[in-house]
């Protein structure tokens, strides 16, 4: 089977796993898991902000990471098809008490005028106040698209003048980094706060982090602790995230190259796909996820009218290169 449902499948390399098992380790609640703290470090540095929180999932950075700047009874606003909407089965209502509303752009982008529109500043017992504004790059459910960098920018000016907050869902940032070339502390720049995953196309079992000022992450450490993402010798597992962050990064490249192909084969135009997933709209998704299935080839209903394909570290040119050939053939 070439498995192109998730860059959440890959399994640790040899290489990965000998780094895990040579791990220098501590009781991490206690803040005595040096590999861990030196992962945190280094990740804050890469995005130019002050301090970093080791957590399980991209989901728990990102619980953590919104409700650092949106109040219980606040807002946050995001694109319709954001991670933080979809996909984290109410956790921001459920656990922070936040309510969002939602512009809709096709290919996940930022609408500064649609945002502009819906900012509601505090106007004491009337509506609900506009506190951040989250935009995940890149977009998972668009298709693996880029913001680009002016766009963030745009949206970070604005942002000054309101004194809203800028949340980034960064869970495949490092994407964004290696398609456009663009710096990491260029988008660290335009966030107030990030959540970045080491467990998607970086190829960690596990792992991701909150990103913010030192404030935010120390009452980030208390929050996790209270809903059990206190961990102990977790190094194991930071030093798969650092092993990854060494050798992972630049060969996300190959996954981009992979996922034009892919495109291609389902008659999308290779240039539009930015990165490592391709999401193409079908009126037959389930019939053809199972015909797909039936010829070695697993991709992933998004919806009952579109597919998702997804290319990763497990994936080979000559995987990329017979799946397409099985995907033209379905047509
Ligand atoms: C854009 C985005 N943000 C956050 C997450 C959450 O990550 P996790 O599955 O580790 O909770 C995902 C997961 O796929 C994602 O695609």
């Amino acid at each position: 089977m070439i498995d192109l449902r998730s860059d959440t499948l890959t399994r640790p390399t040899e290489a990965m796993r000998q780094a895990m098992a040579r791990a220098e380790v501590g009781d991490d609640v206690y803040g005595e898991d040096p590999t861990v703290a030196a992962l945190e470090e280094r990740v804050a540095g890469m995005f130019g902000h002050e301090a970093a929180l080791f957590t399980p999932t991209g989901s728990m950075a990102n619980v953590l990471a919104v409700a650092s700047v949106v109040a219980p009874g606040q807002e946050v606003l995001c694109e319709s098809s954001a991670h933080i909407a979809r996909a984290e089965l109410g956790a921001h209502g459920a656990i922070s008490g936040i309510t969002m509303r939602t512009w809709t752009d096709r290919r996940g982008q930022v609408d500064l005028a649609a945002i502009e529109s819906m900012h509601a500043p505090d106007m004491g017992p009337f509506f609900v106040a506009t506190a951040a504004v989250s935009v995940e790059n890149t977009h998972n459910f668009a298709g693996g698209t880029v913001l680009p960098l002016e766009d963030l920018r745009a949206l970070r000016a604005w942002a000054d003048t309101t004194g809203v907050k800028v949340h980034l869902d960064g869970a495949r940032l490092w994407n964004a980094h290696v398609a456009t070339g663009t710096p990491l502390s260029d988008y660290g720049r335009v966030a107030d706060v990030l959540a970045v995953c080491l467990s998607k196309g970086l190829g960690a079992p596990i792992g991701s982090l909150m990103v913010g000022s030192a404030d935010a992450i120390a009452e980030a450490r208390v929050r996790r602790k209270r809903m059990g993402g206190g961990m102990r010798q977790v190094g194991v597992l930071a030093a798969a995230g650092a092993y990854a962050l060494d050798h992972h990064v630049d060969r996300l490249a190959d996954d981009h190259a992979h996922a034009r192909l892919l495109g291609e084969a389902l008659g999308l135009d290779p240039q539009g796909v930015d990165t490592n997933i391709v999401v193409v709209g079908r009126p037959d998704a389930p019939a053809f996820v199972a015909a797909a299935a039936d010829e070695g080839v697993r991709i992933a209903a998004v919806g009952p009218r579109a597919i998702r394909l997804v290319t990763h570290l497990d994936i080979t040119r000559a995987d990329a290169d017979r799946a397409a050939a099985v995907l033209a053939r379905l047509g």
